[in-house]
């Protein structure tokens, strides 16, 4: 889809279809269109959409205008509004769209450039049938009504969208598709594509570095475990932002194995792993100017005569010992790993991004993701980028109290904290391995993907990782 800024009266377009906006309390600018809001008892709440043919005065053939509710115009209804046009684009198929220009309460025109972009394109993602080609997209342009003639902003809400198209892709496959290999063969792919640094570790090179939690999570498994690194060099020599993702390709709970109903969706447990992979392709692809290092420990987690077992000790690359109580705490078992090997990177901040809790769903539902971090203005700027790029995230209190739960009679920790505080207790483990730097966590088994009749990836937390990216630039 080709983006671009157009200087003209939506009754001037030449295209297909022109986009307006009606609120509940005001109305619609464009003349002509008022009355036959009125005579369709047209409400403008937001979400709603209401296409009218052939309107006297409007070159367009067709109008479509979308519901906002009352004014002043929020961030989050302009997005729900683009999602309705995107439905309806689907039916109609127009080859060139013109959107009416909008002010957003708290943001520039810049930013609406970049969301607009970035919400038509993503809702061009079709889920991909395993055997049958690739759907192809319907619209090839837009042009969004503005006096600027330029904006870099469409480039960038479009990158983070192919960003999102690639972390949705990779979470929907199915996981005798999706195997740590595959995850492997992806990075290598995008380092191809776009010259970047690409190491993959194998079994017996983590072996060898130590990481004995890691290596307990995949034993059980017949997909062999990579551990990926893919280095993008924007800046010279400055130190780089790491990103950690959790790439768990089936989460069965290992022995301590999981109950069948929804067993499925743990396919969707390497979404941390797919968000950073979409956030390199899009931080490559603009060329953005700064380093990042993403890193994604890959594995497997299934029950087997030699799976690990619960009350099982095993030692980590840091040298701390863990005992596993529950197999199906995973995630931070390769994470810890991961998380110690980064320190070779220098780096100026680690985040990562894991599937980590069903504890998280709990307390924060499908909205916010959970952030966890061990430095303050660190949460704070990804509190400030969930914000700014409706991606949000809501901050857990991390403290020693919770910490205490992990205590083990037979090791340094146990993997489980008990009932209580899940997901802050998961992040207690994994801060007893990110001391050496600045790091924050983001808990997003609520918000990676939907479940139901809706189910698919939802390419979170890409545009929040981009968009702190991007503000460490400016
Ligand atoms: N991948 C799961 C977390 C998860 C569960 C995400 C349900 C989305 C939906 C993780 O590996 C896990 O199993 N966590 C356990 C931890 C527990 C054993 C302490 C959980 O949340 O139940
Ligand atoms: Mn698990
Ligand atoms: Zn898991």
């Amino acid at each position: 889809m080709e983006f671009s800024l157009i200087d003209t009266p939506v009754q001037n377009f030449e295209g297909d279809c022109v986009v307006v906006f009606a609120h509940s309390n005001t109305g619609v600018n464009a003349n002509n269109i008022q009355p036959l809001i009125e005579l369709n008892n047209f409400e403008s709440t937001s979400g709603t959409s209401l296409l009218l043919n052939f309107v006297e005065g409007i070159k367009a053939p067709q109008v479509l205008v979308l519901g906002m509710g009352d004014l002043p115009n929020s961030a989050n209804n302009y997005a729900k509004a683009l999602d309705t046009a995107s439905k309806v684009f689907k039916t109609i198929k127009p080859k060139s769209v013109m959107i009416e220009a909008l002010q957003i309460t708290g943001f520039d025109e810049n930013w609406v450039f970049r969301m607009t972009a970035q919400v038509l394109q993503n809702a061009t993602y079709e889920i991909q049938q395993v055997g049958k080609d690739k759907p192809v997209a319907s619209i090839a342009s837009v042009a969004i009504q503005s006096g600027q003639n330029n904006a870099n902003e469409l480039l960038q809400g479009r990158a983070i969208a192919e960003g999102m198209a690639l972390a949705r892709h990779l979470g929907d496959l199915p996981s005798n598709i999706c195997t740590p290999t595959y995850l492997a063969q992806t990075a290598q792919a995008l380092a191809t594509e776009f010259d970047l640094a690409c190491e993959i570790l194998e079994e017996e090179d983590m072996a060898k570095l130590g990481m004995g939690s890691l290596l307990s999570v995949s034993k059980g498994s017949i997909e062999p475990p990579k551990l990926i690194s893919l280095s993008y060099r924007g800046k010279g020599d400055a130190k780089p932002i790491v990103l950690v993702g959790k790439g768990v390709t089936f989460d069965s709970g290992g022995i301590s194995l999981k109950s069948g109903a929804g067993m499925d969706e743990m396919k969707y447990d390497m979404c941390g792993a797919a968000s950073v992979l979409g956030v390199m392709r899009t931080i490559a692809q603009l060329q953005a100017n700064i380093n990042l290092t993403i890193v994604v420990p890959t594995v497997e987690n299934m029950p087997a005569h030699n799976a690990s077992k619960p009350g099982d000790v095993v030692t980590s690359m840091s040298g701390q010992t863990i005992e596993i109580l529950n197999t199906d705490a995973e995630g931070r078992l390769i994470l810890c790993d991961a998380l110690t090997y980064v320190e070779k990177f220098n780096p100026a901040v680690v985040i990562d991004t894991a599937t980590l809790t069903g504890a998280v769903i709990v307390a924060l539902g499908k909205h916010y993701c959970g952030l966890m971090a061990n430095d303050q203005d660190l949460a704070n700027d990804l509190l400030a980028a969930g914000k700014t790029s409706l991606d949000g995230a809501w901050q857990l209190p991390l403290e020693d109290a919770y910490d205490e739960l992990l205590k083990s009679n037979f090791a340094d920790m146990g993997n489980i904290g008990g009932r209580e505080a899940g997901t802050v207790t998961a992040a207690c483990f994994l801060a007893r391995y990110t001391q050496k730097y600045r790091w924050a966590h983001l808990d997003i088994a609520g918000t990676a993907w939907l479940s139901g009749t809706k189910k698919g990836a939802t390419g979170r937390p890409v545009p929040l990782l981009v968009q702190y990216i991007l503000d460490q630039i400016n």
